[in-house]
């Protein structure tokens, strides 16, 4: 039997509460593993000036994959307020770990499933089972980001012609610029894993989210190279749609769809979206996937008024758990975890506070633990 070898990085808040209902589940089910507890948060960024030090980055590195909590992030202005005196005006600015946990480690695919489980009480419909790819690493969030403006850029916008001109005439504090940036490999790499995913499971769609009547070049070239993509899965139903009529439409119809694929702003427009129609922030797990490494984390940030109340629920976490299980190749042990959990909802006795109920969050553990 493998023995894995499992970053542990609570965070901050909640994520500290849902990480350790998630490691009572984990050791019933049984997973062989060492969890190597990482620090990663903003007790570091005050502390320390880095919210992921360099000794957790290290852990990663020799580590096969990573679970994650939530950390707390706060504005610029907070962000150097409550920097320790030695550190404060030495220039320091606040990266969030996360985006850069996505950047330095390559992890390009962000995959959310959101499924609803039957019994569950927030449902928005039945038998909604939606799959979002969103690219990780490139699009609107690529950091490309200009403010003020560089000499370089205001020229090259004021030699254009209309609409660039008017923003190359202003003064460089004027103008903010975020670019978005795609390439054809980013584009073709996460609608192949799309369509690789719906392949293997048995899923007859696969529908791009774009705008490429607006944003002409990124929307465009992505079009394109899915397009393409599509030609080579004839098998599987390819359709496009634009995140604003998409927004409606998975109102109106969230049964119509299975799997999304997007850049990475729409895909993390649209994925809280699906994860709302299956539940919201307790249901909603993600998966951040490179070549060689993972990370795993519930999409919720550390919702510091429920932090230590042991209140909050821990499902979607142990739902980034089965991912982790998926991706080690513990097929079984995925496939356990999720009837533990899917037979927990159903069952109706364990409820926490979002549901509607008084179950504590290790409750909930125990709950599952049980199931298993
Ligand atoms: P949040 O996700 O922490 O919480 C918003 C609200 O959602 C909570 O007040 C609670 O009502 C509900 N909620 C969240 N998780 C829940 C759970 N597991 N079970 C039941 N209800 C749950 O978002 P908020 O309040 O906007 O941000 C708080 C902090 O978290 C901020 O510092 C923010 O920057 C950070 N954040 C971190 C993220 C991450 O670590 N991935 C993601 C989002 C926010
Ligand atoms: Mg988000």
């Amino acid at each position: 039997m493998t023995r894995y070898r499992i970053a542990w990085l609570p965070g901050d808040g909640i994520g500290i509460d849902v990480m350790k209902a998630t490691r009572i589940v984990l050791d019933r089910l049984g997973l062989e593993a060492d969890y190597v507890h990482a620090d990663i948060g903003w007790e570091f960024w005050c502390r320390e000036g880095e919210a992921l030090p360099e000794r957790t980055c290290k852990i990663l590195r020799e580590t096969d994959c990573a679970l994650f909590g939530a950390i707390t992030s706060k504005p610029k202005e907070e962000a150097q307020e409550e920097l320790v005196s030695e550190l404060k005006g030495k220039g320091l600015s606040y990266r969030s770990p996360i985006v850069r946990l996505r950047q330095d480690f390559n992890l390009h695919t962000n995959l959310r499933p959101c499924k609803a489980y039957k019994g569950n009480p927030l449902n928005y419909r039945e038998d909604i089972d939606l799959t979002v790819f969103r690219e990780n690493t490139e699009g609107l969030y690529a950091g490309v980001e200009f403010h003020p403006v560089p000499q370089a850029v205001s020229d090259v916008l004021g030699q254009h012609s209309a609409p660039w001109k008017k923003f190359g005439k202003l003064p460089l504090d004027e103008v903010a610029i975020s670019t978005r940036v795609m390439t054809r490999g980013g584009c073709r790499s996460i609608v192949t894993r799309a369509f690789e995913y719906a392949k293997k499971r048995g899923y007859q769609k696969v529908t791009l989210v774009e705008k490429p009547n607006v944003l002409r070049e990124t929307g465009g070239l992505m079009t394109r190279v899915a397009r393409a993509v599509a030609r080579d899965y004839p098998s599987i139903a390819f359709d496009e749609a634009n995140v604003d009529a998409m927004c409606m439409w998975l109102i109106k119809n969230p049964n119509s769809y299975q799997v999304l694929v997007c850049e990475n702003m729409f895909g993390d427009i649209i994925s809280d979206l699906c994860g709302q129609l299956v539940g919201g922030l307790g249901f909603a797990s993600s998966g951040n996937i490179g070549d060689t490494y993972a990370v795993f984390e519930p999409t919720h940030g550390s919702a510091p008024k429920y932090s230590g109340l042991d209140k909050v629920n821990p499902i979607a976490t142990f739902l980034a758990a089965k991912l982790m299980l998926d991706w080690l190749g513990e097929a079984d042990k995925a496939v356990r975890l999720e009837g533990a959990i899917a037979g927990v909802i159903a069952a109706g006795q364990a409820r926490t506070y979002d549901m509607g109920g008084k179950t504590t969050t290790t409750e909930m553990a125990q709950a599952v633990a049980a199931a298993l």
